[in-house]
């Protein structure tokens, strides 16, 4: 394996636990949310402890420090994606940036060159996948309610993949925008980003990535994969959760008007009206999550030492053996593709005809934490005909006997059930 997971985990904390009268923790849920290492903990614990100030306010030395911090926690954390500190908005998390952006789209931009992309209405077309999260695709439908565009879909192949075959017609010249997951968090899919953003140039769209699962698993460079927006959370990624991040090209952010307003993000107020900063501040209004944006930082600058290249493919060596440990138990049908080919560290199956909160109740009895149930994506159970799934993902600190200890745990579901 490409890291050393036994040791990784002495740096977590939580991991030392035992769970239900004395088992080790088995923690294969990074996808719902990551564990944190002592180092981002200390962050946020120093941060409270030496410098605790609202930053952008305030001529004091503290606020002096907390703005610094702050604002170093943004240039980390947008060298992180190959991006720089001005394009980078701190959100609540991936789902508040989406939103953010579906909110300029139905309301007239500001300013600027860009400011004509952003208007939608009937006639126009906005394009989703049917493998999408809740939160990239929840603010499509109600964007396309608001103002009167047509949602429009790409299916699942029955491997897991993202249907390609009618590309040129489901993104055509009505289309505005396509809002794609950069990585499904139900079937570990990685779709073909360069197909679709060429296509979308063609057409003149714009492309939003939800980045919630990739940023945290593999190496992602903004300017390398030539989209418009990326959005994702922190606590997926070792950090602290109520702090998440929107990238978005300058010339755009630019052009998109304030979301939440109120202090910090005006530049003059009269009773008569406001003007605003430009961005990011435009889209910080009050004050900050301060201590969780340098615990997001410390995440990052721990990411990189490790290096993204090593923990992408440590979860693929051990997405390969959970694939070959499941498939070879008789009644355990995975859902998603079958090789590591293109393929994050989701892997979602289900079990003979046990429901999967029966599935997860026996595992979390063994000491091994999953996720089961349509995991906010709902489209992809109605379309592989399942109620839900069974769904394990895994993070830099797992080891091949947490994939071991899941096999014998089905093995011991099937035989709890009398279905094997
Ligand atoms: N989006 C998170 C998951 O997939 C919560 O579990």
């Amino acid at each position: 394996m490409t890291l050393l997971p036994e040791e990784l985990k002495k740096d977590f904390p939580l991991l030392q636990r035992t769970v239900r009268g004395g088992r080790d923790l088995v923690y294969l849920d990074s996808g719902a949310t990551s564990q944190k290492p002592v180092r981002v903990l200390d962050a946020e614990r120093e941060f409270y402890e030496r410098h605790n100030a609202a930053p952008h306010r305030g001529a004091h030395l503290l606020a002096e420090e907390a703005t610094g911090r702050y604002e170093d926690a943004r240039a980390t954390i947008a060298t992180f994606i190959g991006a720089v500190p001005g394009e980078l908005v701190f959100t609540k998390n991936a789902t508040e940036g989406i939103n953010l952006v579906a909110y300029a789209m139905s309301n007239a931009a500001t300013s600027g060159p860009e400011s004509e992309r952003f208007k939608v209405g009937p006639g126009d077309e906005i394009v989703v996948s049917e493998m999408e999260h809740h939160a990239n695709l929840v603010p499509w439908q109600q964007l396309c309610q608001r103002t009167g565009a047509t949602l429009r879909w790409f299916g699942i192949t029955d491997e897991g993949r993202l249907d390609l075959e009618h590309l040129d017609e489901i993104i055509n010249e009505r289309t505005r925008l396509v809002a794609l997951t950069h990585q499904s968090n139900v079937l570990g899919t990685v779709p073909p980003i360069d197909l679709i953003t060429a296509r979308a140039r063609q057409v003149g769209a714009l492309v939003l990535l939800d980045g919630a699962q990739s940023v945290p698993h593999q190496p992602v460079d903004v300017a390398a994969l030539g989209v418009d927006f990326l959005a994702f959370s922190g606590h997926k990624m070792l950090g602290p959760t109520g702090i998440g991040v929107l990238w978005a090209r300058r010339e755009l952010l630019e052009a998109m008007p304030p979301f939440i307003t109120g202090g910090s993000m005006i530049e003059v107020v009269r009773m008569e009206g406001s003007t605003f900063m430009p961005p990011p501040q435009r889209f910080e209004a009050g004050v900050p999550m301060t201590a969780q944006a340098i615990g997001l930082g410390a995440a990052c600058d721990y990411l990189t030492e490790l290096g993204m290249d090593r923990v992408h493919a440590h979860e693929e060596a051990l997405v390969a053996y959970s694939l070959e440990r499941l498939g070879e138990i008789p009644g355990v049908r995975l859902i998603g593709p079958l090789s590591t080919d293109a393929r994050g560290g989701a892997v979602s199956f289900t079990v003979d005809d046990i429901h999967p909160h029966d599935v997860g109740q026996v595992l979390d009895e063994l000491g091994v934490a999953i996720r089961v149930g349509h995991h906010c994506a709902w489209p992809i159970c109605r379309r592989f005909n399942i109620p839900a799934t069974t769904r394990a993902t895994f993070y830099l600190y797992n080891t091949l006997a947490d994939v071991d200890a899941l096999a014998d745990g089905v093995r011991h579901a099937q035989k709890f059930f009398g279905t094997h």
